[in-house]
């Protein structure tokens, strides 16, 4: 179902504040974000909230407001304009701090750290207004057909920035935010260490993302049960199960992404061996699902064991 416009800007609003709690968390670390963090911070911010998002309201909701008979000199409208431009002039320090520090000057650090902190405090008090004042507000001033032209004119406004407008910047503030809960995750470990741990778990793994496109697969080197290729990456994970079974895949998919089902599981004998084959959904801490998951493992060693082997009997 398409929606409505509150629910559009209230959107925004909120993965906003994602971005914010990220970035909090990154800019407080001692050794200061990383680099590609910043510039993805500097992107978002400059590019989606200042010159998307606001403009969004600037030239949608408010103007229909002021139409409607709010002042734009006094009043709610007003303080919205107001906390606008010093949000702009906000995000112009952000933007010259972050691009210094991008470009390798470090000490710009401290100086964006103010910036953001003065910034992110500013918009999410602005952000309750609106929330919980200025949108209540606005619907109950204008009528239904006025509202209704809300929504073509916020897509125009994204339109007019590139196409995608909405879902280029939302991947943008995704990946800050993984990134930063990769991290702590990860307690400092690097990508590639990480990544050799993936790669030496006796689970093959595969993850295909919210939107059902393969996102990475472990075990790229060396044998696999299931051997995948590097092209299968952003694919849609339909192109990659045969025909007659896609609607299974689809089942599963649809009952993870509804919280009806936590695991799919099959086993199937491969000459000598027999092959666990596991889905999971894959959720965050407020259990929003982030996609599936996929591990293929060889059992057949495991059914094997019995009685007991101890460590000291392993090296004696
Ligand atoms: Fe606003
Ligand atoms: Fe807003």
């Amino acid at each position: 179902m398409s929606q409505t416009w509150r629910e559009l800007l209230m959107t925004d609003h909120e993965t906003t504040e994602r971005v914010f709690s990220a970035a909090e968390k990154a800019l407080a670390a001692p050794e200061g974000p990383s680099p590609g963090m910043v510039a993805n911070l500097r992107e978002y911010l400059v590019g989606y909230v200042d010159r998307c998002h606001n403009q969004k309201e600037e030239q949608t909701v408010f103007p229909l407001l002021q139409r409607a008979g709010l002042p734009v000199e006094g009043g709610p409208l007003a303080v919205m304009l107001a906390e606008h431009r010093q949000a702009k002039a906000l995000v112009e320090r952000i933007d010259g701090a972050a691009a210094a520090f991008v470009a390798g000057d470090r000490a710009r650090l401290d100086d964006l750290r103010d910036a953001f902190g003065a910034y992110a405090a500013l918009c999410k008090d602005h952000f309750w207004k609106e929330n919980d004042i200025l949108y209540p507000l606005a619907a109950r001033m204008l009528d239904e057909a006025t509202q209704a032209g809300i929504v073509p004119g916020i897509e125009a406004v994204e339109a007019a920035l590139g196409p995608d407008t909405r879902r280029r910047y939302y991947r943008i503030a995704d990946e800050l935010v993984r990134a930063v809960e990769l991290e702590d995750l990860s307690y400092g470990l690097d990508r590639q260490v990480l990544a050799a741990i993936l790669n030496t778990l006796p689970v093959e793994l595969s993850f295909v993302d919210e939107e059902d496109r393969v996102r990475y697969f472990s075990h790229e080197r060396g044998e696999k049960i299931f051997p995948r290729s590097r092209g299968a990456i952003a694919t849609n994970v339909r192109n990659c199960h045969p025909q007659k079974s896609v609607h299974l895949v689809e089942k599963i998919l649809a009952d993870f992404k509804a919280g009806r089902r936590e695991v799919a599981e099959f086993w199937i004998d491969m000459g000598p061996r027999k092959v666990h084959i596991r889905y999971w959904p894959v959720r965050d801490e407020a259990g929003r699902y982030l996609g599936c998951l996929e591990t293929v493992q060889d059992v057949s060693g495991i059914q094997r064991l019995t009685g007991q082997r101890r460590l000291l009997e392993e090296a004696a």
